[in-house]
């Protein structure tokens, strides 16, 4: 750790006098000059029941640790390879490229990397893992690793693995996590052509940790991933805390190099959120900007999405219903989820895709007002709002991504004709 701290400081005072930014970070991509134009390999190494369903149908696991623990170890292997090597291919990729993107970011969990023996998880990803950094070299695209889950759960989300309780921090899961890090970093930090960033952790929940051990946890990764590497970002998530919360945190002047605060918006997780207006959603979006420009270090949107509602299948976990047709607790009836449950982008309503293609061409707009955005997911396999692939196939994400058929929405009153 303290050596790290020395050579980066060596490194930044070396830089003083070197005028090129990308030889400066010595880096792969520029993070100063480009914008992250990302997807997000959801369901892919960490399984959510309503990404893949056809995963959980018919059963009562809620998250992998269940899904494997029903099955059994050797059940388990069988399944999740058969489904690692068909959800993404090396088509994937090449189609990402086509559609200008320039970054995928993966997740993956601590059982990949530094499986715990008490744990029913199964390994065999990082095969997977590494060929898809080859096919994202072959494409020209860039990878941003990232943690999903931790010992414990970071957030009690499906998506950590485990859902229910919030335990990250209790026993050895801290140090556990520092070295799923350290693996993660030894393995890919290399390969720096294709990796540019590792992210530390997925979204660790500031109301039920301890925001010291967060930030904490920030130095002991970054420390970490620099045993490995001297330049590769190193992304902390804002933990829900907000953009401006984390300035003065390890920025440039603390002693830490490239550092990029990861933040996820969404506008479908809480009763009021659903029940915003499509233009009240855009009003919101753009209200972000000024957030995301103020931030004293790079700064993404690593996951939004273009869903107004939480109607998704399974999207607020396995068999719960939605806050916006009042069939999630603590909700009210705001509309109806038919033909937004479960569904293709081909057969949404003509007055869904006309929302949706204004609401994401205001988050491009927004999003990109610092260092760019990843968003939520590449595909699914019946959430149509969250399907990037096929949203752009129909045209409702613009092609190239820069192009606006509504342009200026966060400078101008909103006129959706819907
Ligand atoms: C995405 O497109 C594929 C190919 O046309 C189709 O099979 C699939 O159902 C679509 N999924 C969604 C959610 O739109």
């Amino acid at each position: 750790m303290v050596f790290a701290k020395a050579l980066a400081v060596v490194t930044a005072c070396l830089s003083i006098v070197d005028a090129n930014p990308l030889k400066r970070q010595g880096l792969a991509f520029d993070f100063d000059g480009d914008k992250v134009r990302g997807v997000n390999l959801g369901g892919w190494f960490v399984l959510e029941p309503w990404i893949t369903p056809s995963l959980f149908e018919g059963g009562t696991a809620v998250d992998e640790y269940t899904f494997t623990q029903n099955l059994g170890k050797d059940a388990a292997q069988a399944a999740l390879k058969a489904h690692w090597g068909s959800w993404i291919s090396e088509a994937d990729f090449t189609e990402m490229a086509r559609f200008g993107l320039n970054h995928a970011r993966i997740p993956i969990g601590y059982w990949a990397l530094a499986p715990l023996l008490e744990d029913p998880y199964v390994q065999g990803q990082l095969e997977y893992l590494d060929a898809a950094i080859g096919w994202a070299r072959t494409a020209g695209i860039k990878v941003m690793l990232d943690l999903h889950g931790a010992p414990l759960s970071q957030n009690g989300f499906d998506n950590s693995g485990n859902y229910g309780s919030i335990g990250w921090g209790q026993g050895d899961s801290y140090w556990q996590t520092v070295n799923a890090i350290r693996i993660l970093a030894e393995r890919y930090a290399s390969q720096s052509d294709v990796v540019t960033s590792i992210e530390l952790l997925n979204e660790p929940a500031n109301w039920g940790l301890d925001v010291g051990m967060i930030k904490q946890y920030v130095y002991d990764g970054w420390g970490t991933v620099r045993d490995s590497s001297g330049t590769t970002a190193v992304v902390m998530h804002d933990a829900f805390l907000g953009v401006p919360y984390w300035n003065g945190f390890a920025n440039s002047a603390s002693g830490l190099n490239n550092i990029i605060l990861d933040t996820h918006i969404y506008q479908v997780f809480s009763p009021g959120e659903v029940a915003r207006t499509p233009c009240e959603h855009i009003k919101n979006a753009c209200s972000n900007a000024v957030l995301l420009a103020g931030s004293d270090k790079w700064t993404i949107v690593g996951e939004w999405t273009g869903a107004q509602t939480d109607c998704a299948k399974w999207l607020n976990g396995f068999n719960k219903g939605a806050r916006y047709d009042g069939t999630f607790p603590d909700s009210s009836y705001i509309g109806n989820c038919q033909n937004k449950y479960q569904g293709t982008v081909d057969g949404m309503l003509d007055v869904d895709k006309t929302n949706l293609e204004y609401f994401i061409e205001a988050q491009l707009d927004a999003y990109e007002a610092h260092s760019g955005w990843v968003f939520w997911a590449w595909k699914t396999e019946s959430a149509p709002e969250w399907h990037f692939q096929n949203l752009t196939r129909a045209g409702l994400i613009p092609q190239p991504l820069t192009s606006r058929k509504h342009p200026n929405q966060c400078s101008t009153a909103c006129h959706i004709p819907s």
